[in-house]
């Protein structure tokens, strides 16, 4: 095969990856547009949400709620652990909350609401690199690609799934050809 179309397939290939892994999303906090609210049990809690989905930079979550009421305060991993609502990095109450996940590592949220975080009403995401993702499937065409293991890495979608097997597919192919 000539060095040019190897280049070619592989430039396709690196095409497909990134393009794969720079979809950002809108993340409905909770699930549900009525998830912003205590939890009524253990199995209900947004942190249980959080640990089925997966989080990517780019993403974005939003959270919709009755802005009299509450509110979502962004907070340091301290201020999560003890619902100190007193100084938060930042803070929304338009009802209408959109907060874009612009690094990887754990973001804290905590609800402004008094009382309310006390009782369940917070959540904490591990968001991604994508660095990382496509290393892992550069690197490891194996149909079980390791990733970054957290509280909220667990892949729930089927289509991303199946994506996933593409894109270790043509990895193989391509591993092949040269
Ligand atoms: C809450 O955080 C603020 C600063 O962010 C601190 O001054 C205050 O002592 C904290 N309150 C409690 C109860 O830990």
């Amino acid at each position: 095969m000539a060095s040019f179309q190897r280049a070619a397939v592989f430039s396709l290939v690196l095409m497909s990856l990134l393009w794969g892994s720079s979809q950002a999303k809108d993340l409905l906090v909770g699930g549900k547009t009525d998830a912003w609210k205590i939890p009524s049990s253990e199995s209900d809690s947004l942190n249980k949400w959080a640990g089925k989905a997966r989080f990517l930079i780019g993403d974005s979550l939003v959270w919709k709620y009755d802005g009299q009421k509450d509110s979502v305060l962004q907070v340091t991993k301290e201020a999560y652990a003890a619902c100190n609502t007193t100084n938060p990095i930042e803070e929304y109450k338009d009802g209408n909350t959109k907060v874009k996940l612009d690094k990887s590592g754990p973001f804290y949220f905590i609800s402004g609401a008094e009382g309310h975080c006390e009782k369940g009403q917070k959540i904490v995401v591990v968001v991604l690199s994508q660095k990382h993702k496509q290393v892992g499937y550069v690197g490891s065409p194996a149909p079980s690609p390791v990733e970054f293991v957290g509280p909220a890495v667990a892949r729930t979608s089927s289509a991303s799934n199946l994506k996933g097997g593409l894109l270790v597919a043509l990895g193989v192919l391509v591993l092949g050809l040269f």
